[in-house]
Protein backbone atom coordinates (compact mmCIF):
# COMPACT_ATOMS: atom_id res chain seq x y z
CA UNK A 1 0.00 0.00 0.00
CA UNK A 2 1.50 3.22 -1.01
CA UNK A 3 1.41 5.89 2.35
CA UNK A 4 -1.64 8.52 2.28
CA UNK A 5 -1.55 11.57 2.03
CA UNK A 6 -3.45 13.33 4.26
CA UNK A 7 -4.31 17.26 4.45
CA UNK A 8 -5.13 18.10 8.20
CA UNK A 9 -6.94 20.90 9.70
CA UNK A 10 -7.83 22.35 13.26
CA UNK A 11 -3.91 21.21 14.26
CA UNK A 12 -3.78 23.57 16.82
CA UNK A 13 -7.17 22.62 18.62
CA UNK A 14 -8.20 20.44 21.60
CA UNK A 15 -9.43 16.99 19.17
CA UNK A 16 -7.32 18.22 16.15
CA UNK A 17 -3.93 18.43 17.93
CA UNK A 18 -4.81 15.27 19.48
CA UNK A 19 -5.52 13.42 15.85
CA UNK A 20 -2.32 14.86 14.48
CA UNK A 21 0.19 13.36 17.66
CA UNK A 22 -1.77 10.23 17.11
CA UNK A 23 -1.58 9.93 13.29
CA UNK A 24 2.29 10.88 13.63
CA UNK A 25 3.17 9.02 16.11
CA UNK A 26 1.33 5.85 15.16
CA UNK A 27 1.22 5.93 11.59
CA UNK A 28 4.65 7.57 11.00
CA UNK A 29 4.76 6.24 6.81
CA UNK A 30 1.94 8.59 6.57
CA UNK A 31 2.48 12.15 4.74
CA UNK A 32 0.80 14.85 6.63
CA UNK A 33 -0.03 18.21 5.71
CA UNK A 34 -1.65 20.52 8.26
CA UNK A 35 -2.93 23.83 8.57
CA UNK A 36 -2.72 26.70 10.42
CA UNK A 37 -3.32 30.28 10.66
CA UNK A 38 0.11 30.70 12.93
CA UNK A 39 1.85 28.23 13.51
CA UNK A 40 3.26 26.85 17.19
CA UNK A 41 6.25 27.95 17.46
CA UNK A 42 7.86 23.87 18.62
CA UNK A 43 5.74 22.29 15.63
CA UNK A 44 8.75 22.13 13.71
CA UNK A 45 10.95 20.32 16.28
CA UNK A 46 7.95 18.33 17.36
CA UNK A 47 7.04 17.16 14.16
CA UNK A 48 9.85 17.62 11.36
CA UNK A 49 8.08 15.48 9.01
CA UNK A 50 4.34 17.04 8.58
CA UNK A 51 4.57 19.78 6.08
CA UNK A 52 2.95 23.09 6.99
CA UNK A 53 0.25 25.14 4.77
CA UNK A 54 -0.52 29.01 6.31
CA UNK A 55 -4.02 29.53 5.87
CA UNK A 56 -7.84 30.01 7.20
CA UNK A 57 -10.45 28.77 6.36
CA UNK A 58 -12.24 31.46 4.48
CA UNK A 59 -9.33 31.04 2.00
CA UNK A 60 -11.06 29.07 -0.32
CA UNK A 61 -7.81 28.60 -2.73
CA UNK A 62 -5.39 27.65 -0.20
CA UNK A 63 -7.75 24.86 1.39
CA UNK A 64 -9.17 23.99 -2.10
CA UNK A 65 -5.59 23.14 -3.13
CA UNK A 66 -4.21 21.60 -0.44
CA UNK A 67 -7.16 19.12 -0.12
CA UNK A 68 -6.35 18.48 -4.35
CA UNK A 69 -2.99 17.14 -2.48
CA UNK A 70 -4.39 14.91 -0.55
CA UNK A 71 -6.47 11.71 -1.02
CA UNK A 72 -7.56 11.71 2.37
CA UNK A 73 -8.66 14.92 4.33
CA UNK A 74 -9.48 15.18 8.28
CA UNK A 75 -11.03 18.70 9.06
CA UNK A 76 -11.63 19.26 12.35
CA UNK A 77 -11.69 23.06 14.09
CA UNK A 78 -14.63 25.39 13.55
CA UNK A 79 -17.59 22.48 12.98
CA UNK A 80 -19.97 25.03 11.76
CA UNK A 81 -17.92 27.01 8.85
CA UNK A 82 -19.83 26.18 5.69
CA UNK A 83 -17.13 27.62 3.36
CA UNK A 84 -14.30 25.63 4.50
CA UNK A 85 -16.75 22.54 3.32
CA UNK A 86 -16.80 23.41 0.44
CA UNK A 87 -13.33 24.29 -0.30
CA UNK A 88 -12.54 20.74 0.29
CA UNK A 89 -14.92 19.23 -1.55
CA UNK A 90 -13.97 21.24 -4.67
CA UNK A 91 -10.51 20.53 -3.61
CA UNK A 92 -11.02 16.47 -3.74
CA UNK A 93 -12.88 16.62 -6.87
CA UNK A 94 -9.96 18.16 -8.72
CA UNK A 95 -8.46 14.88 -8.11
CA UNK A 96 -8.76 11.88 -10.54
CA UNK A 97 -9.06 9.43 -8.39
CA UNK A 98 -11.24 8.14 -5.45
CA UNK A 99 -10.56 10.62 -2.50
CA UNK A 100 -11.47 10.63 1.33
CA UNK A 101 -13.35 13.47 3.71
CA UNK A 102 -13.73 13.06 7.30
CA UNK A 103 -15.42 15.51 9.21
CA UNK A 104 -15.85 16.42 12.64
CA UNK A 105 -19.13 17.25 13.76
CA UNK A 106 -21.20 17.10 16.88
CA UNK A 107 -23.94 15.62 19.07
CA UNK A 108 -25.45 18.55 19.10
CA UNK A 109 -27.26 18.24 15.88
CA UNK A 110 -28.98 15.30 17.99
CA UNK A 111 -28.97 18.11 21.60
CA UNK A 112 -33.00 19.01 22.64
CA UNK A 113 -32.08 22.40 23.53
CA UNK A 114 -34.79 24.47 21.13
CA UNK A 115 -37.74 23.18 22.76
CA UNK A 116 -36.55 20.54 25.10
CA UNK A 117 -38.03 20.24 28.80
CA UNK A 118 -34.73 21.36 30.13
CA UNK A 119 -33.12 19.76 33.30
CA UNK A 120 -35.30 16.68 32.34
CA UNK A 121 -34.98 13.35 30.94
CA UNK A 122 -35.96 13.07 27.23
CA UNK A 123 -36.03 8.73 26.88
CA UNK A 124 -34.42 9.05 23.04
CA UNK A 125 -31.39 7.55 22.37
CA UNK A 126 -30.22 8.10 19.03
CA UNK A 127 -28.77 5.16 16.87
CA UNK A 128 -25.97 6.13 14.18
CA UNK A 129 -27.27 3.51 12.16
CA UNK A 130 -31.65 2.97 13.23
CA UNK A 131 -31.81 6.75 13.19
CA UNK A 132 -29.24 7.43 10.13
CA UNK A 133 -32.56 8.31 7.69
CA UNK A 134 -33.84 10.99 10.40
CA UNK A 135 -29.92 12.30 11.15
CA UNK A 136 -28.99 12.92 7.95
CA UNK A 137 -32.44 14.87 7.32
CA UNK A 138 -32.77 16.84 10.58
CA UNK A 139 -34.18 20.39 10.13
CA UNK A 140 -32.49 23.42 9.34
CA UNK A 141 -31.95 24.73 12.59
CA UNK A 142 -30.18 21.65 14.02
CA UNK A 143 -27.11 22.33 15.28
CA UNK A 144 -24.16 20.83 12.07
CA UNK A 145 -27.01 20.88 9.87
CA UNK A 146 -25.63 23.49 7.36
CA UNK A 147 -22.74 21.36 7.13
CA UNK A 148 -23.89 18.55 7.21
CA UNK A 149 -26.24 18.86 4.04
CA UNK A 150 -23.37 19.79 2.01
CA UNK A 151 -21.89 17.27 2.76
CA UNK A 152 -24.29 14.53 2.49
CA UNK A 153 -25.29 16.15 -0.92
CA UNK A 154 -22.09 16.32 -2.77
CA UNK A 155 -22.23 12.18 -1.05
CA UNK A 156 -25.35 11.85 -2.86
CA UNK A 157 -23.65 13.31 -6.05
CA UNK A 158 -20.17 12.76 -6.66
CA UNK A 159 -20.39 9.20 -4.62
CA UNK A 160 -17.84 7.46 -6.83
CA UNK A 161 -15.20 9.84 -6.31
CA UNK A 162 -15.74 11.40 -3.09
CA UNK A 163 -16.30 9.30 0.06
CA UNK A 164 -17.17 10.86 2.90
CA UNK A 165 -17.54 10.21 6.88
CA UNK A 166 -19.07 12.50 9.51
CA UNK A 167 -17.40 11.76 13.17
CA UNK A 168 -19.99 12.62 15.20
CA UNK A 169 -18.52 12.91 18.31
CA UNK A 170 -19.91 13.28 21.85
CA UNK A 171 -19.08 15.59 24.86
CA UNK A 172 -15.02 14.78 25.31
CA UNK A 173 -13.41 14.49 28.19
CA UNK A 174 -9.74 14.17 29.10
CA UNK A 175 -5.97 15.70 28.22
CA UNK A 176 -5.44 16.50 24.75
CA UNK A 177 -2.36 15.47 22.72
CA UNK A 178 -1.68 18.68 21.05
CA UNK A 179 0.32 21.61 20.93
CA UNK A 180 -1.70 24.27 22.09
CA UNK A 181 -5.30 23.35 23.50
CA UNK A 182 -5.59 20.22 25.56
CA UNK A 183 -8.66 21.22 27.17
CA UNK A 184 -11.85 20.36 25.89
CA UNK A 185 -15.23 22.78 26.15
CA UNK A 186 -17.68 21.42 28.85
CA UNK A 187 -15.33 21.15 32.01
CA UNK A 188 -13.59 24.50 31.73
CA UNK A 189 -17.59 26.09 31.19
CA UNK A 190 -19.02 24.01 34.04
CA UNK A 191 -15.70 25.10 36.42
CA UNK A 192 -16.06 28.96 35.25
CA UNK A 193 -20.41 28.73 36.24
CA UNK A 194 -19.50 26.31 39.06
CA UNK A 195 -16.93 29.01 41.25
CA UNK A 196 -18.81 31.65 39.95
CA UNK A 197 -22.12 30.47 41.76
CA UNK A 198 -20.29 28.87 44.59
CA UNK A 199 -21.46 25.49 44.22
CA UNK A 200 -22.03 22.71 41.42
CA UNK A 201 -25.79 23.04 39.74
CA UNK A 202 -28.15 21.77 37.96
CA UNK A 203 -31.82 22.85 36.61
CA UNK A 204 -35.39 20.66 36.91
CA UNK A 205 -34.67 17.69 38.42
CA UNK A 206 -30.99 17.31 36.85
CA UNK A 207 -32.45 14.11 35.00
CA UNK A 208 -30.98 15.39 31.87
CA UNK A 209 -28.49 13.31 30.18
CA UNK A 210 -25.14 14.42 28.01
CA UNK A 211 -22.99 11.37 26.17
CA UNK A 212 -19.76 11.61 26.20
CA UNK A 213 -16.25 10.33 25.05
CA UNK A 214 -12.70 9.97 26.39
CA UNK A 215 -10.24 11.94 24.05
CA UNK A 216 -8.58 8.67 23.27
CA UNK A 217 -11.34 6.44 22.47
CA UNK A 218 -12.11 9.01 20.00
CA UNK A 219 -8.57 8.55 18.17
CA UNK A 220 -9.16 5.36 18.26
CA UNK A 221 -12.39 5.92 15.64
CA UNK A 222 -10.12 8.66 13.87
CA UNK A 223 -7.20 5.93 13.50
CA UNK A 224 -9.79 3.28 12.24
CA UNK A 225 -11.22 5.38 9.75
CA UNK A 226 -8.13 7.08 8.40
CA UNK A 227 -6.83 3.50 8.21
CA UNK A 228 -9.95 1.87 6.17
CA UNK A 229 -9.76 5.60 3.77
CA UNK A 230 -6.08 4.60 3.26
CA UNK A 231 -6.84 1.02 2.40
CA UNK A 232 -9.08 2.10 -0.55
CA UNK A 233 -12.25 2.41 2.17
CA UNK A 234 -12.03 -0.77 4.03
CA UNK A 235 -14.99 -1.98 6.14
CA UNK A 236 -16.34 1.73 7.01
CA UNK A 237 -18.98 2.71 5.15
CA UNK A 238 -18.99 5.96 3.76
CA UNK A 239 -21.42 8.35 1.93
CA UNK A 240 -24.59 9.59 3.32
CA UNK A 241 -24.53 6.82 6.19
CA UNK A 242 -21.21 6.91 6.87
CA UNK A 243 -21.91 8.95 10.34
CA UNK A 244 -20.27 7.87 13.42
CA UNK A 245 -21.54 8.47 16.95
CA UNK A 246 -18.16 7.95 19.65
CA UNK A 247 -20.02 7.54 22.50
CA UNK A 248 -18.66 5.25 25.73
CA UNK A 249 -20.98 6.56 28.34
CA UNK A 250 -23.52 9.22 29.80
CA UNK A 251 -24.11 10.79 32.68
CA UNK A 252 -26.99 13.04 34.28
CA UNK A 253 -26.09 16.97 34.94
CA UNK A 254 -27.12 15.65 38.80
CA UNK A 255 -24.52 13.19 38.83
CA UNK A 256 -21.74 15.53 36.62
CA UNK A 257 -22.56 18.73 39.70
CA UNK A 258 -22.53 15.96 42.88
CA UNK A 259 -19.09 14.73 41.65
CA UNK A 260 -17.76 17.96 40.75
CA UNK A 261 -19.31 19.76 43.95
CA UNK A 262 -17.26 16.74 46.14
CA UNK A 263 -13.99 17.53 44.39
CA UNK A 264 -13.91 21.42 44.08
CA UNK A 265 -14.65 21.58 48.14
CA UNK A 266 -11.81 19.14 48.57
CA UNK A 267 -9.87 21.61 46.75
CA UNK A 268 -10.99 24.80 48.69
CA UNK A 269 -12.30 26.13 45.82
CA UNK A 270 -15.97 26.59 46.69
CA UNK A 271 -17.12 26.00 50.47
CA UNK A 272 -20.34 23.43 49.75
CA UNK A 273 -20.45 20.32 48.16
CA UNK A 274 -24.23 20.19 47.85
CA UNK A 275 -25.36 20.76 44.46
CA UNK A 276 -27.66 23.93 43.74
CA UNK A 277 -30.83 23.64 42.01
CA UNK A 278 -31.14 26.73 39.96
CA UNK A 279 -33.77 28.36 37.38
CA UNK A 280 -33.89 27.92 34.26
CA UNK A 281 -33.41 31.60 33.96
CA UNK A 282 -30.14 31.18 35.36
CA UNK A 283 -29.26 28.86 33.16
CA UNK A 284 -29.81 30.17 30.15
CA UNK A 285 -27.54 32.83 31.40
CA UNK A 286 -24.65 30.71 31.76
CA UNK A 287 -22.11 30.18 28.74
CA UNK A 288 -23.07 34.04 27.71
CA UNK A 289 -19.57 34.23 26.15
CA UNK A 290 -20.19 32.42 23.21
CA UNK A 291 -22.86 34.94 21.88
CA UNK A 292 -25.30 31.98 21.20
CA UNK A 293 -27.84 32.23 22.95
CA UNK A 294 -28.75 28.70 24.06
CA UNK A 295 -25.71 28.05 24.93
CA UNK A 296 -26.26 27.89 28.96
CA UNK A 297 -29.62 25.63 28.08
CA UNK A 298 -27.81 23.34 25.66
CA UNK A 299 -24.47 22.83 27.89
CA UNK A 300 -26.67 22.36 30.95
CA UNK A 301 -29.83 21.28 30.25
CA UNK A 302 -30.63 19.42 27.41
CA UNK A 303 -29.93 16.06 26.27
CA UNK A 304 -27.87 14.42 23.58
CA UNK A 305 -28.43 10.63 24.11
CA UNK A 306 -26.56 8.45 21.74
CA UNK A 307 -24.85 5.00 20.80
CA UNK A 308 -21.95 3.66 18.99
CA UNK A 309 -23.24 1.51 16.67
CA UNK A 310 -21.84 1.98 13.80
CA UNK A 311 -18.30 1.96 15.53
CA UNK A 312 -18.59 -0.81 16.84
CA UNK A 313 -20.20 -2.64 14.14
CA UNK A 314 -17.50 -1.53 11.28
CA UNK A 315 -14.48 -0.26 13.50
CA UNK A 316 -14.73 -3.31 15.60
CA UNK A 317 -14.53 -0.18 18.31
CA UNK A 318 -14.06 -1.04 22.41
CA UNK A 319 -13.24 2.22 24.65
CA UNK A 320 -10.93 1.52 26.83
CA UNK A 321 -10.13 4.49 28.43
CA UNK A 322 -11.57 5.63 32.49
CA UNK A 323 -14.74 6.93 32.83
CA UNK A 324 -16.19 10.96 32.79
CA UNK A 325 -15.95 10.43 36.49
CA UNK A 326 -12.48 9.12 37.14
CA UNK A 327 -11.09 12.11 35.42
CA UNK A 328 -12.90 14.81 36.54
CA UNK A 329 -10.58 15.65 39.18
CA UNK A 330 -7.84 15.84 36.84
CA UNK A 331 -10.34 18.21 34.01
CA UNK A 332 -11.73 20.29 36.47
CA UNK A 333 -8.31 21.44 37.98
CA UNK A 334 -6.84 21.86 35.03
CA UNK A 335 -9.32 24.83 34.46
CA UNK A 336 -6.94 26.85 37.42
CA UNK A 337 -4.07 26.77 35.10
CA UNK A 338 -5.84 28.50 31.97
N1 LIG B 1 -14.59 19.39 22.62
C1 LIG B 1 -15.78 18.79 22.55
O1 LIG B 1 -16.32 18.25 23.55
C2 LIG B 1 -16.48 18.71 21.23
C3 LIG B 1 -17.39 17.69 21.01
C4 LIG B 1 -18.03 17.61 19.78
C5 LIG B 1 -17.79 18.58 18.82
N2 LIG B 1 -16.90 19.58 19.08
C6 LIG B 1 -16.68 20.59 18.04
O2 LIG B 1 -15.47 20.32 17.39
C7 LIG B 1 -14.84 21.52 16.99
C8 LIG B 1 -13.40 21.50 17.48
O3 LIG B 1 -13.39 21.37 18.88
P1 LIG B 1 -12.10 21.59 19.72
O4 LIG B 1 -12.49 21.33 21.15
O5 LIG B 1 -10.95 20.86 19.14
O6 LIG B 1 -11.91 23.18 19.49
P2 LIG B 1 -10.62 24.08 19.67
O7 LIG B 1 -9.66 23.49 20.63
O8 LIG B 1 -11.12 25.46 19.93
O9 LIG B 1 -9.93 24.09 18.22
C9 LIG B 1 -10.43 24.80 17.14
C10 LIG B 1 -9.46 24.66 15.99
O10 LIG B 1 -10.05 25.23 14.83
C11 LIG B 1 -9.16 26.19 14.28
N3 LIG B 1 -9.90 27.26 13.63
C12 LIG B 1 -11.02 27.86 14.09
N4 LIG B 1 -11.42 28.79 13.21
C13 LIG B 1 -10.54 28.75 12.17
C14 LIG B 1 -10.42 29.47 10.96
N5 LIG B 1 -11.30 30.43 10.62
N6 LIG B 1 -9.39 29.17 10.14
C15 LIG B 1 -8.49 28.21 10.48
N7 LIG B 1 -8.55 27.50 11.63
C16 LIG B 1 -9.57 27.77 12.44
C17 LIG B 1 -8.38 26.71 15.47
O11 LIG B 1 -7.20 27.33 15.01
P3 LIG B 1 -6.55 28.60 15.77
O12 LIG B 1 -5.59 28.01 16.78
O13 LIG B 1 -5.87 29.34 14.69
O14 LIG B 1 -7.66 29.38 16.42
C18 LIG B 1 -8.14 25.38 16.21
O15 LIG B 1 -7.10 24.67 15.59
C19 LIG B 1 -15.66 22.68 17.58
O16 LIG B 1 -16.45 23.24 16.57
C20 LIG B 1 -16.51 22.00 18.61
O17 LIG B 1 -17.76 22.64 18.76
C21 LIG B 1 -16.23 19.65 20.24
Amino acid sequence: MTAPDIFLTGATGYIGGTVLDTLVRERPDYNITAMFRKVPDEFRQKYPKVKIVTGDYDDFETVANAAANANIVVHGGKSKHEGVIKAHIAGLLRRNKPSFFIRLGGTGIIADWKDGNYGELNSKIWSDIDDVATLTSMPDWALHRGVEKIIQEAAETYGNKLKCAIICSSGIYGKGRGLVRTQSLYMPDFFREIIELGAAFYTGSGSNRRSWVHIEDLMQIYLSLVDAAAAGGGKAVWGKEGYYFTVTQETSQLELAIAAGKILKAHGLIETEKPKRVSIDQIRNMCSSSGWAFDGLYTFASNTRAKSDRAQKYLDYVPKQPTVFECMEEDLLSCLQS
